[in-house]
């Protein structure tokens, strides 16, 4: 690798943190809300106006980079060749709008395919995650630990409400054993969030049936640095240009969930 990923990691943090400065102020503005596919798919002007941000600051800085922006501003992404720049700018829009938290800007910064740098900045609790392959992940300053092994009966799983539905992607009845066997559920509205908890070990799994990459990049780099998986739900590599179910997890948890509860 030839980049200097420290002068990145540096620029990305400042550009983060700038951004959080943006939405915190905007608090005080009126909202333009839109919907995209459907009633409940929410966007506001500052989704809009945060990845545009990005989308620029990036462009004069590292012009040969590409950004894969969940709004469109960014470049039509088909492929993972050079440094690719994943962006959800706020994850979980809908909280952004009901209840100005629980929601977060998302960053993977991708290199030939393979993640170098995650960002998860949970705004409103100034909690910045981040990590730097091979280089640790951290909280803010605090240095975060590799994950421990943690028996499924104390688990913490965050799941939401779909799968309780009949539903195209996987039997619902799949997981009410499991559900009856965790110590608990929790559901936060940001997929994001979600996977910050996991890399912090404040969650133990999440499973979900249909992210995309800017859902999911920053996650990933920031829970396989403290050594945790992410994958499908059939324990399969995710795809970075493509949807797909997401299960992430503490490694012990991750593998018991999927042999005794999701591998046909
Ligand atoms: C959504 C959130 C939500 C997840 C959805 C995502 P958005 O992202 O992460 O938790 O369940 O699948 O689309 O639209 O708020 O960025
Ligand atoms: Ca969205
Ligand atoms: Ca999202
Ligand atoms: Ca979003």
């Amino acid at each position: 690798m030839d980049k200097n990923w420290n002068d990145i990691d540096v620029f990305a943090k400042e550009a983060i943190k700038e951004a959080g400065r943006k939405i915190i102020d905007s608090f005080d503005e009126v909202l333009k809300i839109q919907t995209k596919t459907n009633v409940n798919d929410l966007v506001t002007n500052m989704d809009k106006q945060i990845e545009k941000f990005f989308v620029e600051m990036i462009d004069k800085q590292y012009p040969e980079h590409r950004v894969m922006g969940e709004e469109g501003f960014g470049d039509q992404v088909e492929d993972m060749k050079g440094t690719v720049w994943i962006i959800d700018p706020i994850d979980g829009t809908m909280n952004f709008v009901h209840q100005q938290r629980n929601f977060a800007i998302s960053i993977g910064v991708f290199h030939e395919g393979e993640g170098v740098l995650g960002y998860i900045y949970d705004v409103v609790s100034d909690e910045l995650y981040h990590a730097r392959k091979g280089h640790g992940a951290f909280l803010n300053d605090e240095k975060l630990s590799p994950l421990k092994d943690v028996p499924i009966e104390e688990a913490i799983l965050s799941l939401n409400a779909t799968w309780l539905v009949p539903n195209r992607k996987v039997d619902h009845e799949t997981f009410i054993p499991l559900v009856h066997r965790v110590r608990g559920t929790r559901s936060y509205g940001s997929a994001a969030i979600e996977l910050a908890y996991i890399a912090a070990g404040r969650l133990d799994g999440y499973i979900t049936l249909r992210l995309s990459p800017w859902d999911f990049a920053g996650g990933k780099v920031l829970i396989e640095e403290v050594g945790g998986v992410v994958t499908d739900l059939n324990g399969e590599e995710l795809s970075m240009v493509d949807h797909s179910p997401v299960f992430a997890g503490n490694p012990a948890v991750h593998q018991e969930v999927l042999n005794q509860y999701l591998k046909k």
